[in-house]
């Protein structure tokens, strides 16, 4: 089969691990070159190597713009533009309302919000100006889906990033650029082990039991993997994808139907 990505330059947000270190791989498997684009240095220049000379580190942290600016002008004088955006970086927290912090809020919000918003917003620019159109791909989640008694601010982060993926792909497809979003279930790794030590904290849970319970809860039968999201992102990026404009596409093992 040939690649679908062939010759395409990519910026992955948080791709330094976990879903977007995966799909790193697969575009890279796919023909693209990738920036493995994340606020931990160190560990995308590690997985940088890892991946091979189709991969390469760029320091970025989405709450800043003159960060997202230089990862632009980065990826332009490597690789002479910009084609595919994954906003994949992203933060959780957990917490029941009458305990939420304004400060736990405002840094999902510009992370997960503001920082998916202006990484959009400058990808855009760089693609208007080249001419070229493109693909940007959101991460959105179930959880963007509907409210969790505890994921009040995480939840809304992620019903955000449906709505923008609807605006955006609305204003950008004149450009030919196309804006969508993939929202995941429940998927392992670092991040969901995260979740599940809040879970046990705040559910009185033994560490363990929220993971075992949603990967159970699951239709297919277990929590997603990393891979089992790299189909979508591939198809997405690819110009099979050229008629799909501001959706949202649920990759989750059937835990949700929208
Ligand atoms: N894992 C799941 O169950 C799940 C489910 C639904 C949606 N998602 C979404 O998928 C995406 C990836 O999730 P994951 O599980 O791989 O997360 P993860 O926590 O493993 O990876 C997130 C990456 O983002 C980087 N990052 C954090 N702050 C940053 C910043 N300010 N600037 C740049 N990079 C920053 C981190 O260093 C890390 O490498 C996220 O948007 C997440 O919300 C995950």
């Amino acid at each position: 089969m040939s690649q679908r990505l062939d010759g395409k330059s990519a910026l992955i947000t948080g791709s330094a691990r976990g879903i977007g270190r995966a799909f790193a791989e697969a575009y890279v498997r796919e023909g693209a070159t990738v920036a493995i684009a994340d606020i931990n240095l160190e560990r995308a220049e590690e997985t940088a190597r890892e991946i091979g000379p189709q991969a390469y580190a760029v320091p970025l942290d989405v709450t800043r713009q003159e960060s997202i600016d230089a990862a632009i002008r980065m990826v332009e004088d490597k690789t002479g533009g910009l084609d595919i955006l994954i906003n994949n970086a992203a933060l959780f927290d957990l917490a029941p309302i009458v305990e939420i912090t304004r400060e736990s809020y405002d840094r999902l919000f510009s992370i997960n919000v503001a920082g998916s918003l202006f990484m959009l917003q400058a990808a855009a620019k760089s693609m208007i100006s080249r001419g070229k159109g493109g693909k940007i791909i959101n991460m959105a989640s179930q959880a963007g889906r509907r409210g969790e008694a505890l994921v009040a601010v995480y939840c809304a982060t992620k019903a955000a990033i449906i709505s923008l993926t609807q605006s955006a792909g609305l204003d950008l497809i004149k450009h030919g650029i196309n804006v969508n979003a993939i929202a995941p279930g429940v998927v392992d790794g670092e991040h969901w082990d995260g979740v599940d030590a809040l879970f046990a904290r705040h559910e009185n849970r033994p560490l363990g039991e929220k993971k075992k319970l949603v990967g159970e809860a699951v239709p297919y039968g277990r929590m997603g993997q990393p891979q089992d999201l790299t189909g979508m992102a591939i198809f997405l990026a690819s110009d099979e994808a050229e008629y799909i404009v501001a959706q949202t596409y649920n990759v989750d093992g059937g835990n949700w139907m929208s």
